[in-house]
């Protein structure tokens, strides 16, 4: 079946669904996602979003601090939009009725995450993300020119090539017509034809053995690009949180937000030593890269899975207070963080890299846009500084639709796409071929390409990663369609672009440290 729409958008996190109520001023609007609406990274966003709000906080301080972590790689004209840009944002997911917290004075109660210089993290107790998707969801559901699939998940995107055409690297204007999507309820594959594309698919936590990230998070829009053979960027860069809870077997990890070292958490080794200061001057609340490497530092040279966070000192109702989904969590653990110190370790968390989009969040295939976590703008550079992802998100969907808007006119559907074709395919005999290549995707990216990189380590994960390959793609072509084998083919094309990436650079900087490189060169951009 074939359905036409001005604007497809694949996502319904903060990036897809803002893109779609601004769209949707100017067209119809399809909104799809793999799950449900709200089952997405944008959800379990706990610190914040990131902006400058009062004096003595000003734009320069956000940047300078936004280009510090980034090591060196990011781009400063990217950085300097995005922040500058923030107010304006903040305000409008105010105006869509997202509540941030505000002290008895009724001024934002701002907090402090790692890397930051001034308090400027604008939240909801500690389940911002929560909030912020709940007011979209609200609103997209009345807005009648946006129709919602949920539970509809995009295989490819279209392209000259599903015309039969051979495209390359160097095919001058790969254009994108829309994506073949399947309804995981009647396993039909649906002919999406659109005049405007936005990718909007968030992040790779799939592809670790252990992550922050929902199961929704396979680098399906990265995948999907990367097959287009549009430009994918920085996926050396993979960001793991310091504090993700202790919990062997939990997944997703709970994550313990960066806000309770800006609160005043301090990290501890299990003798209740402070050892962050050894390492950064800023200790506990240095640049997220800083503090995960240490973490793993202490923890190979101890031989301990985890190391402590202690929050005891502080005011216990106060605590409470602040983070009370943190501390319900804990306490259905039997820890009560008031009293007790909790153990956290590293944990898979974010990707600064991406589809490459320029200024207008414009991909390098023609009428495709991207937005949020997917992508790679250069905001984040080599490491992200915290609570500015999900306002990278809010940005770019903001200028992507406003230069959609202008183009729409000027494109037209391409009526010739052919329907999926699945001639000569079966179900797969067994399951088990796919969740356990799914599953040693997860251990070889998780023991070779973590924290802590070597030359040996990489091509090892590298060569493991070819049979996988191999396999998969000939499974692919004989089976019937479905969520998981696309989503393990996608897995096994993030891991590969992530170990290639890694591979290509012969240094150490911000996320990606490589023992047989470890000085940073010189200068880049
Ligand atoms: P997401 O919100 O992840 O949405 C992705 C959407 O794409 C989903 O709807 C999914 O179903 C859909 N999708 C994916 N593949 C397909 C497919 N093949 N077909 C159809 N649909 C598909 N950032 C901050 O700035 N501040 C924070 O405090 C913060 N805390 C975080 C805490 C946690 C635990 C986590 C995991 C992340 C946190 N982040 C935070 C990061 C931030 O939440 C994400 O980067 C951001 O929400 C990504 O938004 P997005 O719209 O790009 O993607
Ligand atoms: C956190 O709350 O520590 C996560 C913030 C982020 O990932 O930006």
């Amino acid at each position: 079946m074939t359905r036409k729409f001005d604007f497809l958008v694949i996502g319904s996190g903060l990036a897809g669904i803002s893109f779609a109520i601004k769209a949707s001023q100017y067209g119809k609007v399809a909104l799809i996602s793999k799950s449900s609406l709200d089952d997405t990274n944008t959800s379990y966003a706990q610190g914040g979003i990131a902006a400058v709000t009062y004096d003595p906080d000003n734009f320069e301080k956000h940047i300078q601090d936004t280009l510090i972590a980034g090591d060196g790689h990011c781009n400063e004209v990217t950085v300097r939009k995005v922040i500058e840009d923030a107010p304006a944002q903040i305000e409008e997911l105010i105006n869509w009725g997202v509540d941030f917290d505000k002290d008895e004075l009724g001024k934002f109660d701002l907090h402090k995450e790692g890397g930051h210089s001034e308090f400027r993290i604008l939240h909801h107790k500690d389940n911002t993300g929560f909030e912020i998707q709940k007011s979209l969801i609200k609103k997209i559901r009345k807005n009648p020119n946006i129709e919602i699939f949920e539970n509809f998940f995009a295989i490819e995107i279209l392209t000259q090539h599903h015309l039969g055409e051979v495209v390359t690297l160097h095919t001058p204007d790969i254009e994108c017509y829309g994506a073949y999507v399947l309804d995981q309820e009647t396993n039909h594959i649906h002919t999406f034809l659109s005049k405007i594309t936005l990718m909007a698919t968030g992040g790779i936590g799939g592809v670790y053995a252990t992550t922050t990230n929902p199961q929704i998070a396979t680098g399906d829009g990265i995948a999907m690009v990367h097959r287009a053979r549009g430009v994918i960027q920085d996926m050396e860069f993979v960001q793991f949180h310091p504090t993700g809870l202790y919990n062997p077997g939990e997944r997703p990890t709970f994550l313990i937000t960066e806000a309770i070292r800006g609160y005043g958490a301090v990290l501890r080794c299990k003798d209740g030593r402070e050892f962050m200061q050894k390492y950064d001057e800023r200790g506990s609340l240095a640049p997220r890269d800083i503090v995960a490497r240490a973490i793993d530092n202490e923890m190979k040279i101890r031989g301990h899975q985890f190391v402590y966070l202690d929050v005891t000192h502080k005011n216990a109702e106060q605590t409470k207070e602040h983070f009370p989904n943190i501390y319900k969590k804990c306490l259905s653990l039997g820890i009560d963080i008031t009293k007790d110190m909790l153990p956290v370790s590293p944990t898979q968390h974010y990707l600064c890299g991406g589809i490459v989009v320029d200024e207008h969040a414009k991909s390098s295939i023609k009428n495709l846009y991207a937005a949020g976590e997917c992508t790679c703008t250069g905001l984040h550079g080599a490491n992200r500084l915290a609570s500015n992802s999900l306002l990278e998100a809010i940005v770019y969907a903001d200028v992507a639709a406003k230069h959609a808007a202008k183009e729409l006119d000027t494109i037209k559907w391409n009526e010739f796409i052919p329907n999926w074709n699945d001639e000569g395919t079966k179900l797969p005999e067994e399951m088990v071929l796919i969740t356990q290549s799914f599953r040693e995707v997860e251990q070889i990216m998780s023991t070779y390409v973590g924290i802590v990189r070597s030359n040996l380590r990489l091509k090892r994960a590298m060569s493991r990663l070819e049979i996988l390959y191999r396999e998969t793609e000939n499974l692919f072509d004989r089976s019937v369609v479905s969520r998981e084998i696309c989503e393990l083919r996608n897995v096994i094309s993030v891991a590969y672009l992530i170990i290639k990436h890694a591979l290509r650079r012969k240094e150490s900087r911000g996320l990606h440290y490589t023992i047989d490189y470890p000085k940073r060169m010189k200068s880049e951009r």
